[in-house]
């Protein structure tokens, strides 16, 4: 998929990249099914050290500029309807993720014993089933609606705040 407009791009290359985290998440739980991993392997640390600042870092943002700045610009043009349902996911996942995090806190101190391999595959699959479907949903309804909508002027700024300003 590609949009014109530059805001819903980068939102939409934002969904891939927390989907391809997603996966790694969904990989690493398969692969330790019947055991339990150790915390400082290389795989499984460096998969905690991106959950632990993916989610209260750049998954957070995006989340917040949606609902601070696209939703209530839908709401304007007369359909809030959208945002107050994916508002109402961000706060089912935001939860899970800090829950996620605050136990990576745990296991990278402590190590993974049973009790704390099975919290990370049950907040892990959590996040996973929310999570993922939401960006879908998003890139699927949300970014194809906000570029037929939005005018030039709009998008610069929203790129600006959201994009350059970032940079
Ligand atoms: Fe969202
Ligand atoms: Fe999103």
């Amino acid at each position: 998929m590609q949009f014109q407009n530059r805001v819903c791009q980068k939102l939409y290359e934002e969904h891939a990249a927390v989907q391809a985290l997603l996966q790694r998440v969904e990989q690493t739980i398969a692969r330790h099914r019947n055991d339990v991993p150790d915390a400082k392997d290389s795989v499984m640390g460096k998969l905690m050290n991106d959950l632990a600042s993916e989610l209260p870092g750049e998954v957070d943002r995006h989340f917040t500029f949606e609902e601070e700045e696209l939703f209530s610009y839908l709401a304007e043009a007369g359909n809030a309807g959208i945002g107050q349902h994916l508002t109402y996911e961000h706060g089912i996942i935001r939860p899970i993720g800090a829950a996620l995090v605050k136990l990576i806190g745990e296991a990278r101190a402590q190590g993974f014993d049973a009790a704390r391999w099975a919290e990370f595959r049950n907040l892990g699959q959590q996040l996973s089933m929310s999570l993922g479907p939401h960006a879908h949903k998003e890139d699927m309804a949300l970014l194809p609606m906000l570029e037929d909508m939005m005018d030039v002027d709009k998008e610069a700024a929203l790129y600006e705040k959201y994009v350059l300003q970032h940079a």
